[in-house]
């Protein structure tokens, strides 16, 4: 019995894309389901033009950035973030996926968000949305929730009339919306979850949201995994391929049915300000074999400030709260002794020269399990192999566990054991 998998066709635009005959058909076959990169030649968001290796890791260094100021904002409790530079940089909603919504079925691709759990969908009349809409006129199973339903009361304060339509403004990213809450049916693979809650989108500004929606897989009330509950019981996990793949397919299992049976489990950590977000416990970090000296307020969690570590899967390079980052990064570079540094972008140890050979491991450390990376998880090389990056950078405030790190493991969300499971699996 395979369980629920959704095949992910993993595509960063580094060389590959002409080199590529993908099969684009959407259709879900039973409970199977694809999930595309959002640079995937199958996906309608692709970038226009193939862009070169630098140019790749600097827009995906862009958007890295954004999202973390967006990460940052929620755990600091913030509801609004200030709208960011005037040139609007698209936040990267790393994977998208086929969903149907209403009945008769209206077919969005959604952006997969782990960090997130309301799904927003553009609805139809929405100003400043992209042509791609759901119409709930359309819809014979959509109904709009009311200010009087417990849903909205958690939402918004303010009062209504308890027969009004709930509204609710939030933020995306860069994005600010107005939305109102809705139930409508919506079907990922086969399973419809019925009366489905989501934000159907009004009004629109600013520059980072996804063209289609968002799905949130995060864990609060709202989320996908939350209403699904009954279906797939909050489970949930999914293994990326290498970005150096030329297969791009790697799966997403929803549900208890095909999870692995032996996998090292970490305590997931609640953060009742925020939440959505998975929280775990980065207890140290090494460095070949040397656990490196870090201040532990860089890696400890904690509630009042949001500080801490999660694990995302929308940013695609790992964050380091500074002094973390220095330390393992000065590690890194000591070991690597006298080799040529050069940087790119917000990377700050780059090697111009062959250094395979000499590369030390890197270790994350969490109670009950210790995830050694393989070099491609945290060395990133250009095309042409003459320059190689640790991929990885400082972050103000928030430990931030990215997918490119996550990549051949499988990661098991278990949210009625309350626990996070990491393996090493290929799946490029
Ligand atoms: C959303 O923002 C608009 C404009 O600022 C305001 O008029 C409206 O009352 C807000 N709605 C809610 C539910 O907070
Ligand atoms: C949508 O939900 C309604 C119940 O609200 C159900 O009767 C109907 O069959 C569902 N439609 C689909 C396509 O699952
Ligand atoms: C991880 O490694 C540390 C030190 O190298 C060791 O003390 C610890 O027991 C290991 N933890 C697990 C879960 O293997």
């Amino acid at each position: 019995m395979e369980g629920l998998h959704l095949t992910i066709f993993f595509l960063l635009t580094l060389t590959i894309v002409n080199s590529l005959t993908p099969n684009c058909d959407l259709t879900s076959q039973g409970s199977t389901l694809r999930v595309y990169h959002v640079s995937s030649p199958c996906s309608p968001f692709r970038p226009k033009t193939t862009l070169s290796w630098e140019e790749s890791v600097l827009q995906m260094q862009a958007d890295d950035k954004t999202r973390l100021v967006y990460l940052t904002s929620l755990v600091a409790g913030r509801t609004f973030v200030p709208v960011g530079s005037a040139r609007q940089i698209i936040q990267s909603p790393t994977y998208i996926v086929k969903a149907n919504i209403g009945t008769p079925a209206q077919s969005l691709l959604m952006a997969l968000d782990t960090s997130a759990d309301m799904a927003l969908v553009p609805c139809a009349g929405c100003v400043g949305c992209s042509s791609s809409t759901y119409n709930p006129a359309k819809s014979i199973s959509f109904s709009s929730v009311t200010c009087g339903a417990d849903q909205c009361k958690q939402l918004q304060s303010s009062n209504c009339p308890v027969t009004a339509t709930c509204s609710l403004n939030t933020t995306y990213g860069s994005s600010i919306i107005a939305a109102n809450l809705a139930h409508d049916n919506i079907t990922l693979a086969t399973d419809s979850i019925t009366g489905y809650s989501f934000g159907c989108i009004r009004q629109l500004a600013g520059g980072s949201f996804p063209p289609q929606g968002v799905l949130g897989l995060g864990r609060g009330p709202l989320s996908f995994i939350s209403q699904s509950k009954s279906i797939y019981s909050s489970m949930f996990s999914y293994c990326l391929p290498s970005f150096k793949s030329s297969a791009f397919s790697g799966t997403l299992r929803l549900g208890q049915i095909g999870q692995p049976q032996i996998i090292n489990y970490t305590p997931l950590l609640v953060n009742p300000k925020r939440p959505s977000l998975y929280y775990v416990n980065l207890i140290g970090i090494k460095v070949g074999a040397t656990v490196v000296n870090v201040p532990s307020s860089a890696l400890a969690f904690n509630p009042n400030t949001g500080g801490g570590t999660i694990v995302d899967s929308g940013t695609v390079f790992t964050r380091l709260v500074t002094e973390a980052y220095i330390a393992v990064r000065d590690e890194f570079r000591k070991r690597m002794g006298t080799a040529v540094l050069s940087s790119l972008g917000g990377f700050d140890t780059c090697y111009t020269i062959p250094i395979d050979k000499q590369v030390p491991s890197i270790t994350f450390m969490f109670p009950g399990i210790n995830m050694t990376l393989p070099q491609d998880n945290y060395l990133i090389h250009s095309s042409s192999g003459s320059t190689t990056c640790l991929a990885m950078s400082a972050s103000p405030a928030l430990n931030v566990i990215a997918s490119m790190q996550q990549q051949n493991h499988r990661v098991v969300i278990d949210i009625p054991n309350n626990r996070l499971g990491i393996s090493r699996e290929i799946c490029s």
